[in-house]
C-alpha cells in the first residue's frame, strides 16, 4: 500500500455528519441579513497580494506572518484570501458599486486561510459569515449590523460577550500612536521583549500583551478613547445611545485593539468564554478610509465576520443532528432498471428516495433499509414489478399518501 495522504496542517474535512450544524450556521446567517437588505456577494479566494498589504496593513500580523502567497508563473504574488473586507471593497470600485444607492449592504460565507500555529478553534482555513455596508457613516448602520451580529449569535446559541470602543479617525490615531509610543519608550525596561520590539511598527498591539508586568505598565498608559474629536466622540455616543435603545449589552473597552489596520471610529468584539484561548467568535468595525486607499472615492463602510467553526464550538445547541431519514427504499432482485426508473419517479414527485447501489443481497439490502431508517421499502423482483404483485409505479402514490 502507498503512504497515506494527510490535509495539510491545521484545515479540516467538513464530513456530512457535521452538515447539518454548518447548514444550521449559514440558514440563520442568510434569513437573518437577507430580509435586512444584504445581498450575497463571494470573491476569489486568492487576489493580489498588494490588496492585503495596502488593504490590511504592512505592520499587521496577518500581513506580516500569516499570508499564503505565491508567484502565478508570470511574476505576479498572488495571495490567499486571509479575511474578506479588503476584496469586497475592491470590488466595490471594481464594478462602480459607488454608483448604486447608498449604503451597499452585502454579505459573505467563504472560506479564508491564515497561516496561524493551529490549536483548537484556530484553523489555517476557515470559514467566516462576514457582513459589509458601504457608502454610509450613519451611526444607525453600525447599531443595525452589530444588532444583527448579536441577533445571529443569540439564534445559534452562542452566549457572548460584547466589547466596544472607538478608534477616531486616521489623523487622532495617528497622533495617539505618537503619544503612545512616546510612554512606551519611556517605560520600555518594563516592557516583554516581544512588545518593546514592536514600539515603532505597532504600538497599539501593547494592549493585547498577556505578560503582567507589560500589564503593569499598560495601565497607565494613554487611552485613544480619551482623545476623541468631538465629531467621533458624537458619532461614538449615537451608537451606544442606538445600542442601548435596542437593548444590546455590551462593555466599554479602551484597550479593543482589533489586528486590521484599516478600522476607523466604531471597533466591536464578541468572545465567548467556552472556546478557551482562542476566545474572538466575532469582530468588525468602521473603515472609513479602506475604499479609498484601495483607488476608490472616499466612501465610509462598516462590518463585522464571525467564525463559523468558532461559532459552533461555542454553541450550546449545536449537537449534530442525524440527516432525515429516506421515505422510499427500493430493494430489488435484478431489477435494476425498474428500480431506477422508480427511483426517479419517486425523487420527481418529491420524495426522499434511495435504491440499493451497494451490491447487497436482498437480506442485506433489507437490513441496510433498515438501518438508514427508511420508512417503506419496495421489493421489485426480478421483472420489475412488486414482490406481492402490487404496480411499481403506485407506490409513489401509496408512499405519498402515507
Ligand atoms: P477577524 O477578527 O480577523 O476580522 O476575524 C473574524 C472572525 O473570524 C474571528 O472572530 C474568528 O471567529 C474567525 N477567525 C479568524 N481567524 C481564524 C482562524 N485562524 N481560525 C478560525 N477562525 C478564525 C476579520 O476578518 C475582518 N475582516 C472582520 C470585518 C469585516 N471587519 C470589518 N468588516
Amino acid at each position: 500500500m502507498s503512504a497515506k495522504i494527510t490535509a495539510p496542517r491545521g484545515t479540516f474535512d467538513a464530513l456530512p455528519d457535521r452538515a447539518a450544524q454548518r447548514d444550521a450556521v449559514e440558514r440563520a446567517a442568510r434569513e437573518l441579513l437577507e430580509p435586512a437588505g444584504y445581498g450575497r456577494i463571494e470573491t476569489p479566494a486568492f487576489e493580489a497580494t498588494e490588496l492585503f498589504a495596502r488593504g490590511v496593513g504592512e505592520a499587521t500580523d496577518i500581513v506580516r506572518k500569516e499570508m499564503y502567497s505565491f508567484d502565478d508563473g508570470g511574476g505576479r504574488s498572488l495571495t490567499l484570501r486571509p479575511e474578506g473586507t479588503a476584496p469586497v471593497c475592491r470590488a466595490y470600485v471594481e464594478h462602480g458599486m459607488h454608483k448604486l444607492p447608498a449604503p451597499v449592504k452585502l454579505y459573505y460565507l467563504s472560506s479564508f486561510f491564515r497561516a496561524e500555529r493551529p490549536q483548537a478553534g484556530r484553523y489555517r482555513e476557515f470559514w467566516q459569515v462576514g457582513a459589509e455596508a458601504l457608502g454610509s457613516d450613519e451611526p444607525a448602520l453600525d447599531a443595525e449590523l452589530i444588532v444583527l451580529l448579536h441577533q445571529l449569535l443569540g439564534k445559534l446559541g452562542v452566549s457572548a460577550r460584547l466589547r466596544l470602543s472607538s478608534l477616531a479617525n486616521a489623523q487622532t490615531r495617528a497622533a495617539y500612536r505618537e503619544e503612545l509610543a512616546g510612554y512606551l519608550r519611556a517605560n520600555q525596561d518594563r516592557l516583554a521583549r516581544a512588545v518593546r520590539a514592536r514600539i515603532e511598527l505597532n504600538p497599539l498591539r501593547a494592549f493585547d500583551s498577556d505578560d503582567p508586568a507589560t500589564r503593569a505598565v499598560m495601565a497607565g498608559a494613554p487611552l485613544l478613547l480619551d482623545r476623541l474629536e468631538a465629531a467621533d466622540a458624537a458619532h461614538f455616543s449615537d451608537v451606544r445611545a442606538l445600542l442601548d435603545a435596542a437593548g444590546v449589552p455590551y462593555e466599554i473597552d479602551p484597550t479593543l485593539v482589533r489586528g486590521l489596520d484599516y478600522y476607523t471610529r466604531t471597533v466591536f468584539e464578541f468572545t465567548s468564554d467556552a472556546l478557551g484561548a482562542q476566545s474572538g467568535v466575532a469582530g468588525g468595525g468602521r473603515y472609513d478610509g479602506l475604499v479609498e486607499l484601495l483607488g476608490g472615492p472616499p466612501t465610509p463602510g462598516i462590518g463585522w465576520a464571525a467564525g463559523i467553526e468558532r461559532m459552533i464550538l461555542a454553541s450550546s445547541s449545536a449537537e449534530p443532528a442525524a440527516p432525515p431519514p429516506p421515505q422510499l427504499y427500493i430493494a430489488h432482485d435484478g431489477a435494476r432498471t425498474a428500480a431506477f426508473q422508480l427511483l426517479l419517479e419517486a425523487r420527481a414527485a418529491g420524495l426522499r428516495a434511495q435504491m440499493e447501489l451497494g451490491g447487497r443481497s436482498l437480506k442485506g439490502q433489507l437490513k441496510h433499509a433498515e438501518r438508514l431508517g427508511a420508512r417503506h421499502v419496495a421489493i421489485l423482483d426480478a421483472d420489475g414489478s412488486r414482490l406481492d404483485g402490487e404496480p411499481a409505479t403506485d407506490i409513489v402514490k401509496r408512499v405519498l399518501a402515507s
